[in-house]
């Protein structure tokens, strides 16, 4: 897959492929200062936990671009704009972890200059970016001795190249599987409202010639009572201390499905998704989102005006319902608390 994720040197811009019109238009979304970037995120051009990390690392750079270093208030004013940036989504914790790792270069060197933290912090973001390739790489070469022997993958939302830097968690697995010889068949669930599934799933691997059927989120039980599902892999927006996972709404239900038929349930997951200051998924926030993506579909109104809708985009998966989960140090099993600890440390 070509990069979706561009930074232009020359231009000093970024530019996304926007999500929102695939497959039908390949069309790009340019960000030249972080209103932009923010813009960009609620409102999904780019949208997968690590892949907001990594637009989020461009965003703080063009952030301090508008500033003026002559300017005694720059300082606050950046600290204001990280803190925008930060809340543009509440679920993925990627976004945090990364503008804390951007705040933190700045704490270390309090006293530098505006012209010197822009340039640390582009060679960071660009750092961010290509670091988290390899970190799905890693995550794809670990996750291959789980599924080797299960052709027909059953997968909820876009953890691919599409939600990362690039390669993809839950799909970088499917990709290793690929290159290893496996021929696996991903069934890619729709993932209404916003059908990441049937949209991007489908077209990322379509365009990488992986074997992929779509189906409708509520077919999944069915399927799997016909035993046409040999796993479930799924990406992750933040999996706490004790491994309970947030991820797109309707992985909680899919979970209970995997469970009832015997399948093994996988999440794959960067380190950057793991947040250990919080215990147990329950404290995790959930973010809603706007009832239009409901009640409407292409543009045309389904449910009568009036009435009012559930738009949670994410839900949690408890802990007992996960086989295992795959990061890029390797895979964790059960129990999750005791070795989530032991792989990150606390
Ligand atoms: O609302 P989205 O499209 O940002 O939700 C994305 C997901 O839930 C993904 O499964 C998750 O971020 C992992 S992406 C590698």
């Amino acid at each position: 897959m070509r990069r979706h994720i561009r930074f232009s040197e020359q231009e000093n811009i970024l530019i996304l492929l926007d999500q929102r019109y695939l497959p039908n238009k390949e069309s790009w979304f340019v960000c030249r200062n972080l209103r932009e970037v923010i813009l960009a995120i609620k409102d999904m051009v780019i949208r997968g936990a690590p892949a907001i990390g990594v637009v989020a690392a461009y965003g703080c750079y063009l952030g301090t671009l508008s500033l003026d270093p002559d300017d005694s208030e720059w300082r606050e004013l950046l600290r204001e704009k990280l803190s925008l940036l930060e809340d543009a989504r509440p679920t993925a914790v990627n976004l945090k972890y990364v503008v804390d790792i951007m705040r933190g270069i700045w704490e270390r060197e309090p006293d530098i200059g505006l012209e010197e933290l822009r340039w640390i912090w582009l060679k960071k973001a660009k750092e961010i970016h290509n670091e988290d390739i390899l970190t799905n790489k890693a995550i794809g070469k670990h996750g291959l001795q789980l599924i080797k022997d299960k052709k027909r993958i059953m997968t909820h939302c876009n953890a691919g190249g599409l939600a990362t830097g690039g390669y993809g968690t839950a799909l970088g697995v499917i990709r290793a599987a690929k290159s290893a010889g496996i021929d696996v068949e991903v069934i890619a669930n729709e993932t209404r409202p916003f059908l990441q599934g049937a949209r991007l799933t489908a077209y990322e691997l379509n365009h990488d010639e992986i074997r992929v059927k779509v189906i409708c989120d509520n077919s999944a039980g069915y399927l799997m009572a016909k035993g046409l599902v040999d796993a479930v892999i799924v990406g992750a927006d933040r999996i706490v201390a004790n491994g309970d996972v947030a991820n797109k709404i309707g992985t909680y239900s899919l979970a209970i499905l995997a469970k009832y038929h015997g399948i093994p349930f996988f999440v794959a997951a960067p380190i950057s998704t793991f947040d250990l200051n919080i215990d147990t998924g329950d404290k995790i926030p959930i973010e809603q989102r706007p009832s239009k993506e409901v009640t409407h579909i292409a543009g045309v109104q389904m449910v009568p005006t009036g009435v009012g809708v559930y738009n949670y985009a994410f839900d949690v998966t408890p802990n007992n319902l996960i086989s295992a989960i795959i990061c890029e140090k390797g895979v964790i099993y059960p129990p999750f608390t005791e070795n989530i600890r032991n792989l990150l440390g606390s």
